[in-house]
Formats: C-alpha cells, structure tokens, sequence
C-alpha cells in the first residue's frame, strides 16, 4: 500500500485501527485488552481518534484523563517496561508501514514521549523503593 501523510480524520482513523488491529493479535500484549481489561471497542476507538487527532491536528476534542485508566489497569496486572516497550514497537510499526512525512514522526515522538512518562508512573507505583535503592553515602567509603 502507497505510504500516505497523515492530513485528516480518515488518516487518523486508519492509524488507530491500524495499530490496535496488531495490538489484539499480538503475543505479548494482546492479552491484556482481549482478556485482562477485556476492551470493548466501538467505546474504546472512538476515544483514541479523539486523543491521535489532538496530539497530531489540533482536533479531536479529547477530555479524558490519560494516565487513570493505566493506573486501574496497573492493579489488575502490574504494566511492566516489556509490555510498553513492546507497545511502541507496535505503534512505530504501524506508522512506518503506513504513514510518511511531518506527522508520521510526530506521531511516533508523542507515542515515545507519553510511552515514557507512562511506564515511568507505573514503575513508580509497582517498585515504590526503587529510588532508594541508590545509597547516599558510598558504603565502601566509610572512614
Ligand atoms: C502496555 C501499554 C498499554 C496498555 C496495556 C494499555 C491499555 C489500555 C486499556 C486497557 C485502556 C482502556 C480501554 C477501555 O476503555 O476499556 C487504555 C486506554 C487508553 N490508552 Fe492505553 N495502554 C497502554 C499504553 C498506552 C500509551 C503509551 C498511550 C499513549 C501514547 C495510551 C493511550 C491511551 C488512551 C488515550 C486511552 C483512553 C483513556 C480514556 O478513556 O480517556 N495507552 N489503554
């Protein structure tokens, strides 16, 4: 299929089918949304052409709160850097295989910028300790 600029709804809309349509089927994560969070689509889609079309044509009107759905998520299964990982290599596959120019490499920086953040407050959450496991003082440096 020719490679097409993202311009529109229509393009944005066949990023998001795109991409979940690997998500579902994929090894790694696709169970997570088919049988953990247990997806209902027609509700779910309609929200990420809404939160794609605003982060790549300042439209879309998205209201939702990112991060919250994650968290609860989070409780039913801990979202580990893998799954994220894996997440983004889905999207900038889904992007490469279908899209070029401007807005294409937009779209992948704001997927590995959100990407990050998210997986960030997540391990946050599920290793509360991790930043002290750093020591202060130097053990070895005792005197
Ligand atoms: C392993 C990584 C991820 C998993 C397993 C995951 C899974 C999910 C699930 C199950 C939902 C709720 C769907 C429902 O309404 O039932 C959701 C919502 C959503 N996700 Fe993710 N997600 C991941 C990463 C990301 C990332 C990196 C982004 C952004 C770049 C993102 C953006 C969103 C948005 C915008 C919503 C809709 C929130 C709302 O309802 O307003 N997700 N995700």
């Amino acid at each position: 299929m020719e490679k097409r600029e993202i311009a529109n709804r229509n393009d944005i809309i066949l990023l998001v089918d795109s991409f979940y349509d690997k998500v579902k089927t994929d090894d790694v994560i696709g169970f997570i949304f088919n049988d953990v969070a247990k997806v209902d689509w027609p509700h779910h889609l309609p929200i990420m052409y809404n939160f794609w079309e605003g982060l790549l044509l300042d439209g879309g009107n998205y209201k939702g709160n990112v991060m919250d759905p994650h968290f609860k998520l989070n409780k039913l299964i801990p979202l580990e850097p893998a799954y994220f990982d894996r997440w983004l290599q889905l999207f900038e596959a889904t992007v490469a295989e279908n899209f070029t120019g401007e807005k294409a490499t937009l779209a992948v920086t704001r997927a590995r910028s959100v990407k990050g953040i998210m997986s960030f407050k997540m391990n946050q959450v599920n290793r509360p300790d991790s930043d002290k496991q750093i020591p202060l003082v130097n053990p070895g440096n005792k005197q």
